[in-house]
């Protein structure tokens, strides 16, 4: 009976062949050492109705027998059979930089299908990495029909599942639930990943920011994606998370293979907290090092109507409040005067720009700022000359008239020929022109996608290729995902993108709800926030700038207001802030991100970022509820035994770090749109 283990820093994820000779979970939680003691119990069928194979924790369930549960893995044979029999045949350790790789190969030789699971053990970032890759090794084509990453089981109920929901101009709004006997489904069908629900899962057993157990995953793909929560008839409960198998099927002929997406996940005995700073970690992994420069946007400014002439007057002001880097959106290139033309026609508008780009990149180089650009390289407008050459580029249905939204198609980047169209045309775009950053949009779902099922996989697929095409030509340039706001959110965009652009909702309030939900798994480092006008284009809320700026001072610092509305002081208060966000990035970009608890009776938001030699506390107060209450945050992170200093309640001050983390500093705050930062820096090296 083989037992094949992973260790992390505290987590122990074992599994074991049994004597069914199914590949069973043993253990997912803290760590075990003594292997020995990790053997699956014996098990057997309960009736006839409740037969073995759907009560065992199966790693990869396939579909066939008696299995009712969610399942992996379905495939058609080219004869019809659709039962699959895979059996453990051995395992294999590979190399790998990242941690202990093992390999779990299983077969169904009678048709020729081979099922390599992969595991590695992320040790020190206390996390592992999944993935499986399904092989043809028969005579004959088959057909898949679903390929899930992975399934995990925890073996306790009526968990609390959380996940983000959420639509356009208002993402990643955290829900939870209960789970109880059924399922429950979040997915994607829109071909970006992220505006109705992130591809994740959070379970936990009652946990809070600081205690309690969590199970996470969080997949890598930008796509289609499905997860499903079972809480069993049998005990335990499983997640399975993967591509979505809506809409989708893949022909595997012979010597052909399709390794699913990974997965990311997890265990943690303390709490949402340690998730995140573990899921920090790896997403800033996968991420260039460099800190994220303030960038100044001027989509909000100008929208569509960009000119040499207000470009220029846009980033001298950016320039005189400190952005480093100064960002052309839509609006440049074809025929574009609205939605309706343009996209597809890369060449830059001489109207707008009567000698090209080079004389505003070379104002914003003067200025000492960096310049990057807006593309929506898998879009093209009807009546664009693209479109007029290519009619053939875009997903459709053979014989229906495709549908516009937002006045465009999706191109099939499938298709080899379109992406070498979207490489060669963001290559010549970056290598005539000085540019150092990319904004990266697609502002429509795909539909209609015609005949074959795998365009979904194979878009999602080719996206992350020609990104890291593009990358190697030119790998300076950064590159920031955006999708109608916040639609591609995931690891897998993270592993070629350096930004999400986190939604197109810019009010500072409802920002606060989006980037506490954004936070529970991904980097701040990649969670771009702007300061834009008041009262806000989308809410009609008006709001101080200095609540705009601390609230966006909570990601990575943009700005995208009209800067040539400011008045002096108000250029002279947004120059003092990014001058402060530039003091303290190192700590919020790269720093442990905790959620803090608010003890007061009014609404306090309070967020603080670590790092060993410094915290950076965040506090908001939207609303004054009667009372004008106080309240008291309680800092997390720190050495209790140093000594730090602040200011805070109009004195320097020093204390312990047991005092700030057990007594904590009290906070007054007064009014609506009352914010503050507070720097609490350490006395003497870590
Ligand atoms: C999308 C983006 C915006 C902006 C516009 C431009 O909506 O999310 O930030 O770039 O497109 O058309």
């Amino acid at each position: 009976m083989p037992e094949f283990v992973l260790t992390t820093r505290t987590t122990t994820y074992a599994m074991a062949v049994d004597d069914a000779g199914l590949l069973r979970t043993v253990h997912w939680g803290g760590r075990i050492d003594d292997v020995s003691d990790l053997i699956p119990l014996p098990m057997w069928d309960l009736s006839t109705n409740d037969m073995y194979a759907d009560i065992a924790a199966e790693e990869y369930p396939v579909h066939g027998r008696f299995r009712y549960k969610e399942q992996c893995l379905a495939v058609t044979f080219a004869d019809g059979t659709r039962e699959m029999r895979p059996v453990v045949t051995g395992s294999t350790e590979l190399d790998d930089d990242d941690g202990r790789h093992l390999v779990l190969h299983l077969e169904d030789s009678e048709f020729g299908v081979t099922i390599d699971l992969h595991y590695v053990a992320l040790h020190d970032l206390d996390l592992i990495e999944r993935w499986a890759v399904i092989g043809n090794t028969g005579p004959e084509p088959f057909t898949i029909e679903a390929a899930a990453s992975a399934q995990f089981h925890v073996p306790f109920q009526d968990l609390t599942f959380r996940n983000m929901h959420g639509m356009w101009a208002a993402e990643l709004q955290e829900f939870s639930q209960q789970v109880s006997y059924g399922k429950i489904v979040v997915e994607s069908r829109k071909g970006v990943s992220n505006h109705n629900h992130n591809p994740s899962f959070i379970l936990d057993d009652g946990a809070d920011e600081t205690s309690g157990q969590v199970w996470f995953g969080a997949l890598k793909y930008p796509g289609n994606f499905k997860a499903v929560v079972e809480q069993s008839q049998y005990g335990g409960t499983a997640v399975q998370i993967g591509i979505n198998d809506y809409d989708f099927a893949l022909r595997l002929v012979p010597g052909q293979s399709l390794r699913t997406p990974a997965v990311v996940a997890g265990y943690s005995d303390s709490g949402l907290g340690t998730m995140s700073h573990r899921m920090h970690a790896y997403g800033r992994d996968l991420m260039r090092p460099a800190l994220r420069d303030v960038l100044y946007n001027s989509w909000e400014a100008t929208s569509f109507d960009v000119t040499t002439a207000n470009q220029t007057r846009l980033a001298q002001l950016a320039q005189r409040i400190g952005a480093e880097l100064f960002v052309v959106d839509d609006g440049w290139f074809g025929r574009r005067g609205a939605e309706a033309d343009g996209l597809g026609d890369w060449w830059v508008n001489r109207d707008k720009f009567p000698d090209g780009l080079t004389p505003l990149i070379d104002e914003v180089q003067q200025l000492g700022m960096r310049f990057g650009i807006w593309v929506e390289p898998e879009m093209v407008n009807p009546r664009a000359d693209l479109y007029r050459d290519h009619p053939d580029w875009i997903h459709r249905d053979p014989v229906r008239e495709p549908d516009t939204a937002r006045d465009q198609y999706v191109l099939n980047l499938a298709l080899p020929a379109v992406q070498e169209f979207v490489v060669e045309m963001l290559d010549d775009l970056l290598s005539t022109n000085d540019i150092s950053y990319v904004k990266w949009d697609a502002n429509r779902p795909m539909s209609q996608v015609g005949v074959d099922r795998s365009v979904w996989l194979a878009h999602a697929r080719a996206l992350i290729d020609v990104v890291a095409r593009i990358k190697d030509r030119h790998p300076d340039v950064m590159i920031e995902a955006c999708a109608s706001g916040g639609g591609r959110i995931d690891l897998g965009t993270l592993s070629v993108f350096d930004d999400f652009w986190t939604s197109d909702n810019t009010d500072a309030l409802d920002r606060l709800t989006i980037q506490r939900s954004y936070s529970l798994l991904y980097p701040i480092k990649a969670m771009r926030a702007w300061v834009t006008d008041s009262p806000n284009f989308l809410t009609q809320r008006s709001i101080p700038l200095k609540f705009r700026f601390h609230s966006a001072m909570m990601g990575t610092l943009g700005i995208g207001a009209d800067l040539s509305h400011f008045s002096d002081e108000d250029l002279e208060t947004s120059t003092q802030l990014v001058a402060q966000y530039k003091d303290v990035r190192e700590t919020i970009q790269n720093g442990d991100f905790h959620r803090l608890s608010n003890p007061s009776p009014n609404d306090y938001r309070l967020f603080q970022y670590s790092r060993p030699e410094q915290s950076v506390l965040f506090a908001f107060l939207p609303s004054s509820r009667i009372g004008r209450r106080g309240t008291r945050a309680r800092l997390r992170g720190l050495d209790p035994d140093a000594r730090y200093r602040f200011y805070a309640n109009w004195a320097w001050q020093q204390k312990s770090g047991a005092w700030l983390m057990h007594h904590g500093i009290d906070l007054w705050l007064m009014g609506d749109y009352a914010s503050e930062i507070i720097t609490v820096d350490r006395i003497g090296q870590p």
